[in-house]
């Protein structure tokens, strides 16, 4: 309920691990010799925000491209999966891109958001639940790298998971597949999946998407630490560190690190992590592949 108005959205589930757990997993990460913080952390409100830029930089292509195959092939997608479909989305975001295919679906009975950032999905699952009063919407707060229950009971046709943006590239192969049989397990028998994957290219191109002029990309990775410090009291200086992005060719991934300035200490929580000059900490993966 929101300012005394009924809620369009038929249910909110938050499936979030308890805060131990997300402490443990920070903590176990910075522990390293080579040090990492989990990419889903980029995701507080304000990087949710940060990230709805970097889909609008002219640098980053990968937004735009899918939504133009998204666009050109809607009409081809919604009748291969055929009418009352309900939909599962695996990191929806802002919910903007599957519209254009529910638009083209016959009937679709129903659409359930998974996402990390609570207060962005609640938002944007109410804003596709106002547009679209036939379909049943459903919210689940999680991290869908680790596996959760859908909700029961809705009877559809067809099941189809949507895993769009190169998502997919943020996890290494066997996770990867791990995350695959997810889906396929939700789905179901007679399922289906539309996913959004991003191609090796020019290495130019790749870098600039990940170094855009504009400094957004360096914002989104140093809010990493950000939303560290307010989640669990840590005492990161922003300024103490640089964005990095790099490709690696022999991975062929995508690399973004944040970079030590100097050597300094930082509290997080009862630990303190020693970082020595030019220390990187490793914040993401973004694989690229052929087809
Ligand atoms: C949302 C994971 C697809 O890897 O390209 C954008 C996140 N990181 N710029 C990507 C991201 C830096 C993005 N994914």
């Amino acid at each position: 309920m929101v300012g005394g108005m009924k809620s369009s959205i038929v249910s909110f589930r938050d499936y979030l691990p308890k805060k131990d757990a997300f402490t443990t997993e920070l903590i176990f990460g910075l522990s390293q010799a080579d040090k990492s913080i989990p990419c889903k952390y980029f995701y507080d409100e304000r990087g949710s925000e940060l990230f709805d830029q970097i889909c609008n930089l002219p640098e980053y292509y990968l937004t735009r491209t899918e939504e133009f195959l998204l666009q050109e092939k809607a009409a081809e997608i919604a009748e291969l999966l055929g009418p009352e479909v309900l939909i599962i989305e695996y990191g929806c975001g802002s919910i903007q891109k599957v519209r254009v295919i529910i638009d083209s679906l016959r009937n679709p009975v129903g659409y359930i958001a998974v996402d990390i950032s609570p207060e962005h999905l609640r938002i944007a699952a109410e804003k596709l639940a106002q547009d679209y009063p036939s379909m049943e919407v459903h919210a689940i707060c999680a991290d869908f790298s680790n596996s959760f229950k859908l909700p029961r009971g809705l009877t559809r046709q067809r099941c189809v998971g949507f895993f769009l943006g190169s998502t997919i590239g943020n996890f290494g192969y066997k996770h990867a597949a791990k995350l695959l049989s997810q889906i396929a397990a939700h789905v179901g028998p007679g399922g289906g999946l539309v996913i959004g994957v991003d191609l090796k290219k020019d290495e130019s191109v790749l870098f600039d998407a990940y170094n855009d002029a504009s400094g957004i990309t360096a914002e989104f990775n140093l809010n990493l630490l950000s939303h560290i410090n307010s989640q669990f009291g840590a005492t990161f200086d922003l300024n103490d560190f640089e964005h990095e992005a790099r490709y690696n060719c022999v991975e062929g991934r995508i690399e973004m690190y944040l970079v030590s300035r100097r050597a300094h200490s930082v509290r997080v929580g009862e630990n303190l992590f020693y970082f020595a000059e030019n220390e990187k900490i490793h914040t993401e993966n973004s694989y690229k592949y052929d087809i």
